[in-house]
């Protein structure tokens, strides 16, 4: 193969990739409920110190808008972007009367825009990504002088339950970390976020722990340990479909964790760090 038919071949399979893990990425119907819960005080906290009444921020991947609408009670303009044109019509429902915020459908890939902004914010979106340092790549001149970039996203390979997970869940989870893989998705990309902005030459890394911890005695405990519950309800009927585990095993995973949960569960405390920089 001489070297521009190499090329050529190696970006189509670049695209196909990304074709592949888009459909994989894809919210399923029903994320909404977790998706809402979340607010900017308690799950996105990081990013208050920088927003004040004359920031512009870009939301990138804002889902149904619940942290958004908490951006543009402290900032000046906002625009919330996302691929999912029915999370999108969500954010609208909830938020369209919001005057300084505005929603649109749109794929951090290929969004263009004149405006420039002081932060761009993309919270447990490059998670999703088959190639996270190209969307880096693609934030970075939107940026103003001096904007920030700030993301916010796991290591799902450094979850904690106390007591362990019923063997149950734990095969569901082994087998999403195992889906995931194979469409090209970083478990661990909180852990590999601050080198892939030093690549791109972003200045002032700063690295913060954001946890998300648990406990049984807290009231939301069901609720907030129950993103798992939530997550084999819904993306688990992709699985399935996959073929990554049967029906019946998604089905004895949600009822185990759901009796861990309301008995013996004490802990679980998910893995979040929010890196930002120039
Ligand atoms: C886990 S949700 C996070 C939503 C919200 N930021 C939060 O923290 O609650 C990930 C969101 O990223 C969106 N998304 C995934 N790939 C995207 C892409 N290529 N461009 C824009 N949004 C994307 C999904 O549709 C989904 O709404």
């Amino acid at each position: 193969m001489n070297r521009f038919k190499k090329s050529v071949f190696l970006k189509e399979t670049a695209t196909m990739q990304q074709q592949f893990a888009e459909k994989r990425a894809a919210m399923p119907e029903g994320t909404n409920k977790v998706l809402d819960r979340r607010s900017l005080e308690t799950d996105n906290k990081n990013l208050l110190k920088y927003l004040n009444s004359g920031s512009s921020v870009l939301d990138v991947g804002c889902g149904s808008g619940a942290i958004t609408r908490g951006i543009a009670g402290r900032a000046g303009k906002v625009t919330g972007i996302d691929t999912s044109e029915s999370l999108i019509a969500l954010a609208r429902k909830n938020y369209g009367d919001i005057s300084n915020l505005e929603f649109q459908v749109a794929d951090i890939h290929t969004f263009d825009t004149t405006e420039r902004y002081d932060i761009i914010t993309a919270a447990r979106v490059l998670q999703w990504l088959s190639d996270p340092k190209e969307a880096l790549r693609k934030l970075k001149p939107l940026l103003k002088e001096g904007g920030v970039l700030a993301i916010l996203d796991y290591n799902h390979e450094k979850i904690q339950w106390h007591p362990a997970l019923p063997v149950e869940m734990q095969k569901f989870y082994d087998a999403f970390l195992q889906w995931r893989k194979d469409a090209g998705f970083d478990n661990a990309i909180a852990d590999n976020l601050s080198q892939l902005f030093a690549k791109l030459n972003f200045k002032d890394i700063n690295l913060e722990v954001q946890f998300e911890l648990t406990q049984k005695r807290d009231a939301d405990f069901a609720s907030k340990a129950g993103i798992w519950s939530e997550v084999a309800k819904t993306r688990g009927n992709q699985l399935v479909k996959d073929k990554y585990i049967t029906e019946e095993e998604r089905l004895a995973a949600i009822a185990a964790y759901d009796s861990w949960i309301a008995n013996e569960g004490q802990l679980m405390q998910m893995y979040l760090l929010a890196v930002e920089a120039k």
